[in-house]
């Protein structure tokens, strides 16, 4: 081609590309589905191991005549078919599987220490004599936590025919790789939709210059993790955590905007899974508009999404620098209530 055809054809290219009107995806929680988005349902004492995930014993509009062979998580599935074969154009439902971690070695370290003194003088280092907590492995608990989610996914699938995910979503940091390898080792899976999850940068924790949530390298990850797929662009060496630093909760959401975005925009599956964080999942559910909804480690929370193709175009890039997290230059007492930092209420969960 010579030079003028190509620039020619680039530039009709671009024209073209101009046309086509921006799009953004807008998020809402459908609610009376689950217990855990009704606001009378106590998220503390909640267990959705005890309550079929929280979903909620009701009739569906969808259900067949004489349904009583069918179970609840049947006939979800079929109301959820009901719910997308009816939605308007650019209206889609989807259901995500939201689970938090098991127990870490950083949630034993912050428990032993006290949030003040982890906050400001623990947190920052990579560990103690005895353990490490940067890139925080599960503990033993966070381990029969994870084991115990496993037996829960057995029982619901044999039991309850409970739609499994179809695709899997995992942060990169090493307690969420643990947790979905345990989770979902050794389940009944349909050939269709094997356990094979994507490692994704922007499904981390809150990045807090806390040492527990600086990430492995690729290759690490590749190594420990071999079954699981990296996505594309992953860098080798974690570009996101900065020492002392840590990223504003706006932000926060926009990059779970984001993440969210490019999940809806390029996965077909209406059930996914999602291994994340206490503040990460948090930070997921404002975006979707769901009500706050704290989750103890291994806990599990699903959530009937709806998602909206608009026009207009979504802010996806960071809006705030970081800011500088404050320190104390000698270890405050262990269990001190106070520390010379004080912190919104929320720093410090991960
Ligand atoms: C929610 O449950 C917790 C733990 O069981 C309890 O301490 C708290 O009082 C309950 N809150 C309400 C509003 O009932
Ligand atoms: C939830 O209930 C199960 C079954 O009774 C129990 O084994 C588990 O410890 C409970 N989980 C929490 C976080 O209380
Ligand atoms: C290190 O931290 C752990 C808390 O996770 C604690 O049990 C242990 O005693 C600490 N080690 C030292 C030497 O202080
Ligand atoms: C979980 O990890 C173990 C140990 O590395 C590995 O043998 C197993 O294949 C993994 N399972 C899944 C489902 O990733």
């Amino acid at each position: 081609m010579s030079l003028f055809i190509t620039l020619a054809f680039l530039l009709a290219s671009l024209t073209q590309a101009s046309r086509i009107a921006p799009r953004q995806l807008k998020y809402s929680t459908v609610t009376g589905y689950f217990l855990q988005d009704d606001p009378s349902t106590n998220a503390t004492s909640f267990n959705f191991t005890t309550t079929n995930f929280g979903l909620i014993d009701r009739a569906y509009a969808s259900d067949p005549q004489g349904y009583t062979h069918l179970t609840q998580w049947q006939r979800f599935r079929r109301e959820v078919s009901q719910l997308n074969r009816v939605a308007p154009r650019g209206v889609e439902y989807k259901v995500l599987y939201m689970g938090r971690h098991g127990d870490g070695f950083h949630n034993d370290a912050q428990a032993y220490y006290g949030t003040p003194a982890w906050n400001c003088y623990y947190s920052i280092r990579d560990g103690n004599s005895t353990i490490t907590w940067a890139d925080a492995h599960l503990s033993a608990l966070g381990i029969s936590q994870a084991v115990a989610v496993n037996r829960f996914w057995k029982s619901e699938i044999g039991n309850q025919k409970i739609p499994v995910p179809q695709t899997y979503y995992t942060s990169p940091l090493t307690r969420c790789l643990q947790t979905a390898n345990l989770t979902f080792s050794g389940l009944a899976l349909p050939h269709r939709y094997p356990f094979r999850p994507t490692v994704k940068e922007l499904f981390r924790e809150g990045i807090s210059g806390h040492t527990c949530d600086r990430r492995g390298s690729k290759t690490y990850i590749h190594n420990a993790f071999p079954g699981y797929k990296i996505e594309d662009g992953f860098t080798e060496t974690d570009q996101l955590w900065e020492a002392l630093h840590g990223e504003t909760s706006v932000d926060q959401d926009i990059r779970s905007k984001k993440v969210l975005d490019d999940v809806f925009s390029t996965d077909d599956s209406t059930y996914i899974s999602i291994t994340s964080h206490s503040g990460e999942i948090a930070s997921i559910l404002r975006v979707l508009g769901h009500r706050v909804f704290p989750l103890s480690t291994g806990a599990v929370i699903p959530v009937l999404v709806r998602v909206q193709t608009v026009k207009g175009e979504s802010p996806t890039t960071a809006s705030q620098s970081y800011t500088a997290i404050c320190t104390c230059t000698s270890p405050p007492a262990i269990t001190a209530t106070t520390s010379d930092c004080t912190y919104p209420t929320a720093t410090g969960v991960s």
